[in-house]
């Protein structure tokens, strides 16, 4: 056997959804994808969501509205804060609009910012905390909120790796003005390619949708706030008010969308499950550092660090899940800091001795919504046969 990274969650229903989509010959973002627009707000208990071609899309047409909103607007040159650990493209859309990122150390157990080090970070400068709850791991919302609201900063939630985590009670992916979510491939739920962001804010859902379809006006509801409506159909069907994009979903990505909403809460109750086996094997085994949870985590994956004290290597925990067919791979993107394209990119550090150690000492293996007890139990054989 082997232990894979991801597995499909497709079945009879998301084939037949596809086929509905297919049997109406209509392809481009309709009816379906505004369905499950609302029944993803819906689920979240937030007022709107706006679905995109992908989380990394999601990003950039949360972080562009904020360039856009009337009052309290980012510009070029705003300090926001970024955890060292991410994905690349939370860290891009920030880079493209000109801000100034500020990278702060995760905390080697949770692998989410570093709460210490977070405050101290934080200046008059600030304009923006974005929060990433690392592999389906709650941050600690409730301190970071209480941070931004001290200080007057936007929190923007990155909750593309997350969906369906909880932390004292509420969804993460909801504390922030903005968040954000991936419902890629191997994601909690899967479109193909897709992603949405959600916000309570009227102005923000307005200019998201504009942002996302060409910058122009068509899909705006009566009573938007972000342009007066002139009394002339001819101009008004192509009037363009915003430097927007085209990363509109299609249909087929609305139609796998309203079928796996309603499967994520079996999902994440699975995910669960196996993390419990997960720990219960590895809690007592002092060579790994195995991700601390905080609140109820989604359990995107589990990773593995090697302790500073462990009389064994990466390399040699690589050779033995090589041997057993364990798939294995960097946790999220690592340290950030450590990649090329980080020269193009004007930032500073405060610290990132815990993210440079996870980059170099840690890697991830698969989770998802099916048993996996028996590949975990190869797990534990293989990386006791070292
Ligand atoms: C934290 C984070 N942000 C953004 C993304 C981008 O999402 P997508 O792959 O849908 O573009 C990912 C993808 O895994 C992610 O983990």
């Amino acid at each position: 056997m082997s232990y894979e990274l991801a597995h499909s969650t497709f079945g009879e229903d998301e084939r037949n959804a596809m086929h509905r989509v297919i049997d109406s010959d209509m392809f481009s973002m309709g009816e379906n994808v505004r369905a499950f627009e609302e029944q993803f707000a819906a689920f979240f208990g937030k007022k709107y969501a706006v679905m995109v071609n992908s989380g990394s899309s999601a990003n950039l047409i949360a972080v562009a509205s904020l360039f856009f909103k009337k009052e309290n607007a980012l510009k070029a040159g705003d300090e926001v804060i970024v955890p060292c650990i991410s994905w690349a493209t939370t860290f891009y859309p920030l880079h493209q609009y000109g801000l100034k990122l500020k990278f702060v150390d995760v905390d080697l157990n949770t692998l989410n910012y570093d709460i210490d080090e977070l405050k101290k970070a934080v200046t008059p400068e600030t304009k923006m905390i974005v929060t990433v709850s690392v592999l389906g791991n709650p941050c600690y919302y409730d301190e970071i909120d209480a941070l931004c609201k001290a200080n007057d900063i936007i929190l923007f939630d990155d909750n593309c790796e997350s969906m369906g985590a909880k932390y004292d009670g509420q969804y993460t992916g909801t504390h922030g003005l903005v968040n954000t979510f991936s419902t890629f491939f191997s994601h909690h739920i899967s479109t193909m390619e897709g992603g949405l962001v959600v916000t309570d804010d009227h102005e923000i859902y307005c200019l998201a949708r504009s942002l996302r379809n060409h910058g122009w006006t068509r899909d705006q509801d009566e009573g938007s706030p972000i342009y007066e409506k002139k009394n002339d159909d001819f101009f008004e069907a192509y009037r363009f008010i915003l430097p927007g994009y085209n990363v509109r979903p299609g249909e087929l990505q609305g139609a796998l969308g309203l079928e796996q909403i309603k499967k994520l809460p079996g999902f994440i109750e699975q995910r669960r499950k196996n993390a419990a086996y997960f720990v219960e094997k590895f809690k007592d085994d002092k060579r790994f550092i195995i991700q601390q949870e905080v609140g109820e985590s989604s359990w995107f994956s589990f990773t593995m660090i090697i302790a500073k004290d462990a009389d064994i290597t990466r390399e040699q925990a690589f050779a033995a899940l090589d041997k057993h067919d364990i798939k294995y791979r960097i946790i999220t993107g690592g340290n950030f800091l450590e990649h090329d394209v980080i020269k193009y990119i004007n930032h500073e550090v405060t610290k990132s001795d815990n993210a440079s150690y996870a980059h170099n000492n840690g890697f991830f293996v698969g989770n998802a919504p099916v048993d996996l007890t028996e590949s975990i139990d190869l797990l534990y054989t293989a990386l006791n046969s070292l």
